[in-house]
């Protein structure tokens, strides 16, 4: 909306600039026929004229560009920079938004809530006119979302929803179910449960149960194995029980999936049996689950299936190690290309593209989302999926 009332103000400020230097030049003015041969730019006696107003264009472009760097702020509130995932999502985002030339002030919250809720309240305060945030707790920010609410600022949920307030406006992520059942099938595939019966010792690890995308990632897996698990085929060894929560990892923490994974060999796995696969939500917590099996001896020859999600680049070396079996590949540049695009549209007072209106229901009722496709990545595709995409080069993953 300001970004349409400023664009007007700066067109009416140039017709202004223009007419008071055509009244100025006061050289022969015949109504439409000047005015047509200054836009041309040809007639001499209006050469001057046609230069001013270009003049004036430029000076007024300029003003707009400096009202845009002061007005067009965008915040943009990510968790913490320890997670590659988080840091490359922000990097594209502050790129695909600066080239759109908005201001961008990012903020990274090292995971403390109270830190990012005080970040957000910065942004507000500091005039940003759309807030982009992937919430660390998605259900700790209604308080400062009111004052957001409050100050009209639009806010775009960035890749995990944001719950309980209705000051969300759109919601931009990867399908998430689609995650979790490709994450699921590659299981399904690589110990053919249509065709064998096992038993295949089986172990579960989730993420954190306040983030709404955990929801997705454990039905969607488990909506492809619970089956399995009910004939007997898929046997969780440790007794764990077949939940979220159970299964949950505390803010996506590998040294706390390494820690549960360290007890669990330790307690069900004394008398030799082997992992035959491990459901994982996301690389860091499948590293900390291959850290734990390298030290209870695992080798390559005999590593469990391991699933992940990001291709973060520890996940895809260990992939090509031959330890991590598959990561869901999420291209971050596609997601912050979206957002950008997003929040130009609000600029713009338009509806920003939206492809799904069913599935994400924060508390206060649906919110549009745009869902963009995962990839499946593992060792027989990588090549095309990361380095022919663009994303990382091969000396990265050395
Ligand atoms: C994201 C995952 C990421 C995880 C840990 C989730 O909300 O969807 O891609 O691995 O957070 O940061």
């Amino acid at each position: 909306m300001k970004k349409i009332c400023k664009k007007i103000m700066v067109v009416m400020m140039v017709l202004i600039l223009a007419l008071s230097m055509a009244a100025c030049a006061g050289g022969n003015q015949e109504g439409s026929g000047s005015s047509k041969e200054n836009g041309g730019g040809s007639a001499n006696n209006s050469g001057d004229l046609a230069d001013n107003s270009e003049e004036a264009a430029n000076e007024s472009e300029s003003l707009a560009d400096d009202s845009k760097g002061e007005g067009e702020k965008i915040g943009i509130a990510m968790p913490s920079k320890d997670l590659q995932r988080w840091s490359e999502d922000g990097a594209y985002m502050k790129e695909a938004m600066e080239s759109k030339g908005y201001t961008v002030d990012i903020q990274y919250a090292n995971n403390d809530i109270g830190v990012q809720a005080s970040q957000i309240e910065n942004m507000i305060t500091g005039g940003c006119d759309v807030l982009v945030i992937a919430a660390i707790d998605g259900g700790a920010l209604s308080e400062v979302l009111e004052k957001a609410k409050a100050a009209d600022i639009p806010v775009i949920a960035y890749d995990r929803l944001i719950m309980n307030t209705d000051a969300v406006s759109y919601y931009a992520t990867f399908d998430n179910e689609k995650i979790g059942i490709m994450q699921g099938q590659y299981i399904a595939d690589k110990l053919d449960l249509e065709n064998q019966d096992g038993p295949f010792n089986f172990e579960i690890f989730t993420g954190p149960t306040d983030d709404n995308n955990v929801n997705f990632y454990f039905g969607g897996a488990m909506s492809v194995l619970q089956r399995y698990v009910d004939e007997g085929k898929l046997v969780v060894k440790s007794g764990t029980e077949v939940s979220m929560a159970a299964c949950a990892t505390p803010n996506w923490s590998q040294e706390e999936a390494q820690k549960r994974m360290d007890n669990i060999i330790a307690k069900s796995y004394t008398g030799g049996e082997k992992i035959d696969a491990v459901l994982s939500s996301n690389d860091s917590v499948a590293n900390g689950i291959t850290n734990a099996l390298l030290a209870a001896g695992y080798t390559e020859e005999n590593f469990p299936i391991i699933t992940g999600q990001d291709c973060e680049i520890t996940s895809v070396k260990n992939m090509l190690k031959g330890l991590q079996s598959m990561s869901v590949f999420v291209d971050t540049r596609r997601l912050a290309n979206v957002t950008a695009d997003m929040v130009d549209a609000i600029m713009n007072g338009e509806e920003p593209e939206i492809n799904n209106m069913k599935d994400y229901d924060n508390g206060t009722g649906i919110i549009p989302t745009y869902l963009c496709d995962p990839q499946v990545c593992d060792i027989d595709n990588y090549k095309e999926v990361l380095i022919d995409s663009g994303y990382y080069t091969e000396d990265r993953l050395q």
